[in-house]
């Protein structure tokens, strides 16, 4: 497996390997890997020859108030995790080579960025589209996969992708959950034992929306209500958003249907930070 840190590496080293034919997938992560981050590697692989992963702890996605400094970082383990995977090569650039001196261009998606998490963190995504457009202009994949987790992402990025007609595949893979039903996320590490506790209300919440839904509640209003008050009945949290949207295109509803999803973003003691999403009919495997 290599290991590239300079852009121009990494570009000099996938221009070899598509002289050879090769069909390139990439996963853009941020490290501290756990399951999710590598069923979406295995998903490329099923969608590549050759599967390039690239982790970089992005700071223009975090506002100054936020957990950069906290975000956990293992890069040997990392490393270790990925060498049993079918990885050909990780692209792991420094801050400075991704933003040297003189840096001032942004990609901004417009309307699909004001809600949800985009209302609590109204730089986020552009920080998020600018370096995924980098990393694509630095690996040049056939293919992309990114998590269902982060549904909003996905969307924005299908989205700039469309827009800017670029000849990249998006592909989303299902979320990825612990056996007791939180979804898998780097911040988990930075919970202890009672927080922990508190953070099963977002997967436990979307249970009840399905159940809610199931008795035959229609209005999102309702559901929202009762969800709200689920998770709130748990210590340490506070709510960032509640919401019941169509999940084709992120608007919210007022009456719900199959296609409306439950989309969740949590305070756990106001440091970490989780999000979570579910249809509330959801598809078979998730249930
Ligand atoms: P990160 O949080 O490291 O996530 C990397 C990828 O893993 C994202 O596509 C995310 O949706 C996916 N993922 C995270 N938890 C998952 C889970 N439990 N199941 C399935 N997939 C999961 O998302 C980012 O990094 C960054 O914003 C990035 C796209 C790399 C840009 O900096």
């Amino acid at each position: 497996m290599e290991i590239l840190q300079r852009p121009d590496e990494m570009q000099q080293w996938v221009r070899g390997q598509r002289r050879s034919g090769a069909c390139i997938g990439l996963v853009p992560t941020m490290g501290f890997f756990h399951d999710g981050h590598l069923s979406l590697m295995r998903l490329a692989a099923q969608h590549a020859d050759t599967v390039v992963v690239s982790l970089f702890v992005n700071p223009t996605q975090f506002a100054p108030n936020e957990d950069l400094d906290r975000y956990p970082r293992d890069f040997e383990r990392d490393m270790l995790m990925l060498r049993r995977e079918q990885v050909a090569a990780v692209f792991a650039p420094t801050p400075e080579l991704m933003y040297p001196p003189g840096f001032q261009t942004e990609v901004r998606v417009q309307h699909l960025t004001k809600y949800l998490c985009g209302r609590t963190r109204p730089h986020h995504f552009a920080g998020v589209t600018t370096v995924v457009t980098k990393l694509f202009n630095i690996v040049q994949p056939d293919v992309a996969v990114f998590g269902e987790k982060d549904y909003q992402q996905l969307a924005i990025i299908r989205r700039f992708v469309t827009d800017l007609n670029l000849p990249i595949r998006i592909i989303g893979g299902p979320i990825v959950r612990e056996d007791d039903g939180l979804a898998m996320s780097s911040r988990n590490a930075n919970l202890d034992r009672s927080h922990r506790a508190s953070a099963l209300s977002l997967s436990t919440g979307i249970g009840l929306a399905r159940d809610l839904y199931r008795q035959g509640e229609r209005k999102a209003m309702t559901i929202a209500t009762a969800v709200q008050r689920h998770i709130l009945s748990f210590p340490h949290t506070s709510i960032d958003y509640v919401s019941l949207i169509d999940s084709r295109n992120l608007d919210p509803v007022e009456q719900v249907d199959v296609h409306t999803m439950l989309a969740l973003a949590v305070h756990i003691d106001g440091k970490v930070r989780l999000i979570d999403n579910g249809l509330l009919v959801p598809i078979k495997k998730e249930e």
